[in-house]
């Protein structure tokens, strides 16, 4: 799947983003709250906004502090997955059952520098692994290969039936580095500048999902 981040498009006009990319998987929002990461974007009403205002399904990736406390109003609001820090959650357990009890599907999000080994077992109350490839906060980053080995875990795990999840890769993903992380078998692909750089960003998505197709078929 292909989701591209709405953060490297033009924030007074979400609505004609979301239509420039119509054949996304997702459509990636980040929040950011000035506290978890030094960067301040969006919350709430934006989100309940751009969900009336498109039919792509919101994949929310909330870098703030209390995920606890806030991320189940993102599902509430119709996001379809609702993604938080390990780093940031009191008990993330019971945030993932607050999510899908709110109907979304929920996402364990984390930070290039947090190994995955402590919350193998955790992550089995969620259905979104989203892996890190930049430190969170901007776009516009370069892809740090050097995390893939976490997606690989993640994989195994998936592949032996210990976790049901999606591996979701976010940061510096370009049609330079696409194909590294659908090998390492990552299955969801966020990107920004990648699309809403690009001339067309129709079809960056679309060059962008050619090119992990061709990686993951190797
Ligand atoms: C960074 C955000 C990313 C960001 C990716 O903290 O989580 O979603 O938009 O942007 P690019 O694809 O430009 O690295
Ligand atoms: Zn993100």
């Amino acid at each position: 799947m292909i989701a591209p981040s709405i953060l490297s498009a033009d924030f007074a006009h979400l609505a004609e983003a979301a239509d420039s990319v119509p054949t996304s998987d997702w459509l990636h929002v980040d929040v950011m709250d000035n506290h978890f990461v030094p960067n301040l974007t969006l919350g709430l009403p934006v989100v309940t906004s751009l969900h009336a205002a498109t039919d792509l399904p919101l994949d929310c990736h909330l870098m703030i502090d209390d995920p606890d406390r806030w991320a189940p109003g993102y599902a509430e609001a119709g996001a379809a997955n609702v993604t938080f820090h390990v780093e940031a959650a009191a008990d993330a357990a019971q945030t993932a059952r607050s999510i899908r009890a709110a109907g979304a599907l929920a996402g364990l999000a984390v930070k290039p520098g947090t190994e995955l080994e402590p919350y193998l077992d955790v992550l089995r109350e969620f259905d979104t692994l989203l892996v890190m490839t930049v430190e969170p906060g901007f776009g516009g980053q370069s892809f740090m290969p050097e995390v893939l080995p976490k997606v690989r875990l993640a994989r195994e795990h998936v592949r032996s039936g210990h976790l049901r999840l999606f591996l979701e890769v976010d940061g510096g993903i370009s049609a330079d580095t696409i194909a590294q992380a659908a090998e390492a078998g990552a299955d969801v692909f966020v990107a920004g500048s990648a699309v809403f750089g690009a001339d067309d960003p129709g079809r960056a998505v679309e060059a962008l999902r050619d090119r992990a197709r061709a990686a993951m078929a190797v």
